[in-house]
This record gives C-alpha cells, structure tokens and sequence, in this order.
C-alpha cells in the first residue's frame, strides 16, 4: 500500500498539480502518506478483536438495526413488530472489513471550514434534497475502545453543491447569499457509545470534486454557554463518500438534477481515491428508509482516531450571530485565487507534514 501511494505521490507531484477546487493536492498527497507511514497508525481492523470481545460490535449493530426501524415505523413503512434482525455473528465476522465501512483516512479540510458551529444535531436549517440520518461512531485505535468525550463536527455542501456560511468565487454563484445562513454545518458530542448522529442531506457535487461531507474530531474542548465550543485539540480531519451507482440515483432527483456545475465521480476524484488507500473505506453504509430516496436515508461509518494525535486544519470563517466572518489571517483567504495553500510548494522533509502522533 505505501508503496503503491508513493507512486500516486510521485506522478502527481510530478504534473505539478495544486489549486484543484478541493484545496491543495500536493500538501494533501504528503499529509496523506505521511499519515500512512506513521509507525503508530492502526485500523480499525486492527481493533476488530477487542471490539467484537467487548460485545461492542454487537452492540452498535443492533442499536443501529433498531434505529433503522425505528425511523421506518416513523414514516409509515413498517409496523413496530416487524423488525427482522440480522445474524449478529454475521455482522461481527464481517466487522472492519474493507466493505464495513471503516475510516481512518487523513484528508484536507479544504478552503471552506467554517470554525464556531452550533452544537446540532439536525442541520439542515431549511435545505432540502436526500434527508440523511447519519450515524458516526468514533474508536480510539490505540486503545479499541469507543471516544466517549468527543466532538464530532459536519459540514457539506447543499443539494446544488453550495457551501453555506463563505463566500467565495465558484461556490454557487459567488454572492454573500450563503454567508448568512449555517445550514447544513454543526457538532455533537459522542457520549456513552461513542456515537455522534445528525441529520443532514446528501451534498450536491460541485466543479472537480465529488460529493462529500467534510468532518473534524475534536478532543478536550470547552463547551461555552452559547452552544459552541472551544479550545481542545483535533485528533482527525476526514471526507465521507456515497457509492457512486447509488449517487447517481441520488443526482436524478430534485433538487440535485437542478445543479449546473459539471460533475466529478467518486473514481476521478484524487482525494476520495487517497481515501480509498491503506486499506481504508471513506464510504458512507446507506440504507433506504421507504421505498425510494426521496422518503429518506439511513447512513452509518465508524471513524478510527488516535485521540492524541494532532492534526492542525486551517477554518476560512467563524460563525457568529451576525454570520459568517473572516478569520483573521487564514491560509484560505482568497481561495480559490489567491490563498496562501493556493500555491503550496511541497516541502523535501517529511517532518514538515501536518501529523504528529
Ligand atoms: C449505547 O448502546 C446501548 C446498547 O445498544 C444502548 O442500550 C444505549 O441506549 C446506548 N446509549 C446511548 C447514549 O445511545
Ligand atoms: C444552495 O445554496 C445556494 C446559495 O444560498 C442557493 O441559491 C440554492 O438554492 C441552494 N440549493 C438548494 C437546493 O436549496
Ligand atoms: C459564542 O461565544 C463565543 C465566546 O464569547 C463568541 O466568540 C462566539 O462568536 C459566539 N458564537 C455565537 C454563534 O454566538
């Protein structure tokens, strides 16, 4: 695998690559291998034992199973007896598996985080498009056990592929209209199992980039009285992705067949192809709540951190009451023309890479 992605590595850096809309490649190439070659990095696979042993497998299975349901007999598409489980022995001999929908991938941040959200657990403020209950689950690798005091931060871009609470040239139609709204961007703490869940929708795609939620994990920060929080540190900065033919179904449906902008699938796409590597699986487990994507959707993905590690992405904005502002001084500023991450020159040290265990 490492040497297979120093390869990617080198035919990237050397078509020269940088200022690709979802930030800058080669820094990205470079935090990515970096992150790969960490001689402290593990899987969750690697924890797979633990996990199935603890009856935590088993557990997340179930209660995931029961929620599915749950949201089934909510909209009028099963009666509450009816729920048919799964073989748990089943599912924990599928667990951590490449297709279980596992994550440990480091990828950007990209131009558009905006820091100073809303602990939330429904975003959508309004948007619309495939309503997505998403279920996270967030385990310590170093220690197989569930992040029970953590901050699971979301945010995507809408159904036609804008980002709220930026403005920017190429983000819709680069007026202010989205810097007054914090739709679809917000928090939740793991708590008892380690599970952060939201309900959001299914980003839209916009110019040379797939559709993808953006998330941060943040450990040991303050939560201050006005429902955001502070300080702390971040252990993880990732990308989550929908399977491409279930995508495509999602694209012909209002109001994503609306959307303009020129699409990029999941295998054109260099950082969701990075986040396919080392075994990882960036990819978002859907289930249909009714019969058809526009009665909702049902998404789970386990993401494996070391919670000590320190990651150190850049926001562009912070959210305020009145909006959207700039953060003084941030590498993002400009974007996409004139940032300082823009015209990233890749450093010749390793140790000048963003991850430090
Ligand atoms: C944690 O999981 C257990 C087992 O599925 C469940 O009974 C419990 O309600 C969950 N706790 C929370 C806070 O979700
Ligand atoms: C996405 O946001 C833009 C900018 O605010 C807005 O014009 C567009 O209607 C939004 N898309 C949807 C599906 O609401
Ligand atoms: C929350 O409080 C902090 C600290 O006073 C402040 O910087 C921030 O702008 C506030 N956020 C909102 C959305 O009111």
């Amino acid at each position: 695998m490492v040497q297979l992605s120093q390869a990617l590595a080198a035919v990237l850096l050397a078509t020269g690559v940088v200022a690709h809309p979802g930030g800058n490649v080669n820094k990205e190439i470079l935090r990515r291998q970096a992150h790969l070659d960490h001689p402290n990095r593990r899987s969750i696979q690697s924890c797979k034992r633990d996990l199935v042993e603890s009856g935590w497998v088993r557990e997340q299975h179930q209660r995931r199973e029961a929620r599915l349901h749950e949201l089934r007999v909510a909209a009028g598409f099963a009666k509450e007896h009816e729920l048919v489980r799964r073989d748990p022995a089943e599912v924990e001999a599928d667990y951590g598996v490449e297709a279980a929908c596992t994550l440990d991938p480091e990828s950007t941040e990209g131009p558009y985080w905006v820091t100073g959200e809303l602990i939330r657990s429904d975003v959508l403020t309004g948007q619309t498009g495939a309503i997505t209950h998403l279920d996270i689950n967030v385990i310590d690798t170093t220690g197989c056990k569930p992040v029970t005091d953590a901050y699971v931060e979301l945010w995507g871009s809408n159904a036609t592929g804008v980002y709220t609470g930026v403005q920017a040239k190429g983000n819709g139609d680069g007026s202010a209209t989205a810097v007054a709204t914090n739709a679809l961007r917000g928090l939740q703490p793991t708590g008892q199992n380690g599970t952060a869940t939201f309900t959001t929708v299914i980003p839209g795609h916009y110019v040379g980039r797939t559709n993808h939620l953006h998330t941060i994990i943040h450990h040991g920060a303050k939560l201050l009285a006005n429902n955001t929080i502070q300080g702390g540190t971040i252990s993880h900065v990732g990308q989550f992705y929908v399977e491409q033919n279930f995508l495509g179904q999602v694209e012909k449906t209002t109001p994503y067949n609306t959307n303009k902008q020129a699409i990029t699938t999941n295998a054109a796409d260099m950082l969701f192809n990075m986040g396919k590597q080392g075994g990882d699986d960036p990819v978002l487990k859907i289930s249909l709540i009714g019969s058809k994507i526009e009665d909702g959707l049902y998404a789970t993905i386990d993401v494996g951190v070391n919670p000590k590690a320190r990651q150190n992405p850049q926001p562009v904005n912070a959210w305020t009451a009145n909006g959207g502002v700039p953060v003084p001084g941030s590498p993002w500023t400009g974007y996409p023309d004139s940032c300082k991450y823009c015209g990233f020159k890749p450093p010749k040290e390793k140790k000048d890479v963003l991850f430090e265990a």
